[in-house]
């Protein structure tokens, strides 16, 4: 590369970080700052293509015009070291482009373990926040400096959890639990987007994060729970007697009732008929109580005697209920 090349490249990177404070959100996330330089990297790369494809095509227009009537058409047919130039240097590109985005992808959606996680779901047209602890709240209050971890769904149609500051979203699908983390880095309120069409009020489905710190988060927690709220899993314990789930599933040992005991299996991998094993987690508890005969574990009578909860429990229900059983060791 010539020094001249170098010293266009670095200026523009500087013009590109420039750009990024002025016209895009403020960086809120480590990651936010990852996506940007990605970004600014496609810009430069874009930029620099354009001035050769668009200069080269007028230093050509100029130099090969034809002067004279009798001026001929030189006969060129190719130029091999030419041919691999142009597919090498692209190809070399892409796969930088790739590479890179992959790693980023990959950091966005690896959850991290020991994360807060809070439970979001959507509907027409708001979002509904739960803490483990039972507090709801329409605005997102996360600690600074520490691994959030989101588990959304919706009550009716797609919606999509966007954080324009952290660079990440995620849809939120009726019928399946969908996740995405994040680290804050900086204290204040960030905008919320629904970034999936979802009827008349989609562009007012709009809510806040508000980050603070540690300390003021545990306070703002215990001030909103001390509205006498169960905890979440409190809730699912009281649904659980209620619904009369404890007449066919143990708690509290492994023993078999009539269904499977639900003691310790959180985690696990859950024997299953005629396929792989699946893994005990959200969705597929969440399933066994909607749709219980999808996936009948190994053993146990076909069709399942156990009813379909469809329809009869809410999201917040079915959270709860989750968050119970989550805890059962
Ligand atoms: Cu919810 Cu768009």
């Amino acid at each position: 590369m010539t020094p001249f090349m170098g010293k266009l490249i670095s200026k523009l990177f500087l013009a590109q970080s420039a750009m990024a404070g002025t016209f895009m959100p403020e960086q809120g996330t480590a990651i936010a700052k990852q996506v940007d330089n990605l970004y600014g990297f496609l810009i430069i790369v874009s930029f620099v293509s354009c001035a050769i494809l668009i200069g080269g095509m007028i230093y050509f227009a100029v130099k090969y015009k034809r002067k004279t009537a009798n001026d001929k058409t030189p006969y060129i047919t190719h130029d091999t070291r030419l041919e691999v130039l142009w597919s090498v240097v692209p190809l070399i590109i892409f796969l930088t482009v790739f590479a890179w985005g992959w790693v980023i992808y990959h950091e966005m959606r690896s959850m991290p373990a020991n994360a807060l996680e809070i439970q979001v779901t959507g509907k027409q047209w708001a979002w509904a926040i739960d803490y483990k602890n039972g507090v709801k709240s329409t605005q997102l209050v996360v600690p600074i400096h520490r691994d959030v971890k989101l588990i959304l769904t919706s009550e009716d149609v797609i919606h999509s959890f966007y954080i324009p500051s952290f660079r990440i979203k995620q849809d939120a699908v009726p019928g399946r639990y969908t996740t995405m983390w994040f680290r804050a880095e900086k204290m204040g309120e960030f905008h919320v987007f629904c970034t999936e069409y979802c009827g008349t009020s989609h562009s007012a489905m709009m809510t806040r994060v508000r980050v603070v710190t540690q300390e003021e988060f545990d306070k703002w927690l215990t001030e909103e729970s001390e509205v006498g709220l169960l905890s979440l899993a409190e809730q699912g314990a009281k649904i659980f007697q209620t619904r009369a789930c404890a007449s066919c599933h143990n708690v509290d040992s492994a023993a078999v009732k009539i269904g499977p005991s639900l003691w310790r299996r959180w985690g696990t991998e859950a024997n299953v008929d005629g396929e792989a094993k699946i893994k005990f987690d959200e969705n597929y508890v969440r399933e066994s109580i909607l749709l219980p005969q999808a996936h009948i574990a190994t053993g146990y009578p076909k069709p399942s005697p156990m009813p379909s909860f469809q329809g009869q429990l809410s999201e917040s229900q079915l959270a709860a209920l989750i968050e119970y059983i989550k805890g059962l060791n």
